[in-house]
């Protein structure tokens, strides 16, 4: 195996400021996904073009005559009108603050809600970036694990955790990054009922929401009208569209809201007015069913091809999920996942994401959302490399 440069590593796993962890998956990402020949490191849909979108029902003529200044600060009410009725109007257009990205849209939600010293639950495996910021604000920080094989959230354990620390807030990361594991509707109702009843805020990062391959997911906002509840989402991975850079905060609570939105004057301000218009576009009921239904369909292809191609292998042993655009995979035969994972990206140029970025050593994330035909090339090179690194150390472990 290549070995890992000290530098990266302190850059992965080190402190970006002080009480500032670094953000290991987005670092990773950053250092090598520009650079990577077939990246399977992501965890969204590969992205559509402006002409494609066209091709889905989106006119975007008027474009031309849309004056480029700062725009709604929180989102156009056009926009927060399309998001409100995502949730089936569970959450009024004034409770929507429009973000860059979900992640703005966590940064805002942790800034306007926890304290040094709150007790705050996290759901985990998870994508790190609300863990590394409830950290820099001094929360304390408690895991609730997901098991495997089906990596199912542990409602009876979260249920009692909620009860015996009564914590300020619990994040929960569903459909979950990157399991792919999604709770079910009473799942949901059961934790909505015992959070509100002790005072819990219920934080959602439901960003691959409309990614479910099987019973369709209900939103936390949806579950219940009780408790504070909070729901993250954006534009970014089911609907492919990334560069937009869409996210949104949608809160039960008003004042939640209020300053959420107060907190975006100092990060954004505003959305791109551009992105904002797309947006509201895009989110009409027959575009937002046509482009969940396209992130179904190049999933659930890529996962065809995937679990046919490690057939017998015994490279991995993959935990096919019905939800997200990436499967989450153990390698029985190697612990340093970090170091394989540098290891096929120097030497293929192909990035996928090692488990040491959620905390998991000995698993990986790997990208189901590329278009099929490069998914299966990437696929083959990448089995190819594991097979002869998994023969390499098998050679010099005797
Ligand atoms: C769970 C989760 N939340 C938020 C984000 C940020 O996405 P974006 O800011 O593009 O919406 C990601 C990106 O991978 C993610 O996995």
């Amino acid at each position: 195996m290549v070995s890992l440069p000290r530098d990266l590593l302190s850059k992965l796993t080190g402190e970006v400021a002080d009480g500032l962890p670094s953000f290991c998956l987005e670092r990773w990402q950053s250092l090598h996904e520009t650079v990577a020949r077939i990246n399977l490191s992501e965890s969204g849909v590969y992205p559509l073009t402006l002409a494609e979108l066209r091709d889905y029902g989106v006119d975007l003529e008027s474009l031309g005559s849309l004056e480029l200044g700062y725009g709604w600060t929180r989102g156009s009410p056009e926009l927060r009108e399309a998001i409100s009725e995502l949730y089936g109007g569970a959450v009024p257009p004034e409770n929507i603050v429009v973000t860059a990205g979900s992640a703005e849209a966590n940064l805002v939600t942790v800034l306007s809600l926890v304290r040094e010293n709150d007790v705050v639950l996290v759901d985990m495996p998870n994508y790190m970036q609300v863990v590394g910021l409830l950290r820099w604000v001094g929360a304390e920080v408690v895991y609730i694990w997901r098991q495997p094989p089906d990596w199912r959230f542990p409602l009876q354990k979260a249920l009692e955790l909620v009860s015996t620390l009564r914590p300020k807030a619990l994040f929960v990361n569903d459909p979950n990054n990157p399991t792919g594991s999604y709770m079910t509707h009473r799942e949901i109702e059961e934790l909505v009922l015992e959070a509100s009843r002790l005072g819990t805020t219920l934080v959602f990062d439901e960003v691959y929401w409309g990614t479910e391959r099987g019973e369709p997911k209900v939103s936390v906002v949806q579950a219940s009208e009780r408790g504070d509840l909070i729901s993250v989402s954006g534009l970014s991975k089911t609907y492919g569209l990334p560069g937009l850079r869409i996210g949104w905060v949608a809160a039960s609570s008003r004042r939640i809201s209020e300053l959420a939105w107060s907190v975006k004057d100092y990060t954004s301000i505003a959305p791109s007015v551009l992105s904002d218009k797309i947006a509201s576009l895009i989110l009409k009921r027959d575009v937002v069913a046509k482009l969940r239904d396209r992130a179904r369909r190049v999933v659930e292809e890529n996962m065809r091809v995937f679990l046919a191609e490690i057939s017998g292998k015994e490279l991995f042993e993959p935990y096919p999920a019905k939800s997200g655009a990436f499967i989450w995979v153990r390698v029985p035969w190697v612990e340093d996942t970090l170091g394989l994972a540098y290891t096929i990206y120097k030497q293929r140029g192909v990035l996928l994401v090692p488990g040491e970025c959620f905390e998991m050593r000995g698993y990986m994330r790997i990208g189901l959302g590329m278009k099929p035909e490069h998914f299966r090339v990437g696929l083959r090179e990448l089995v190819e490399s594991m097979d002869s690194l998994k023969k390499e150390l098998t050679a010099e472990g005797r």
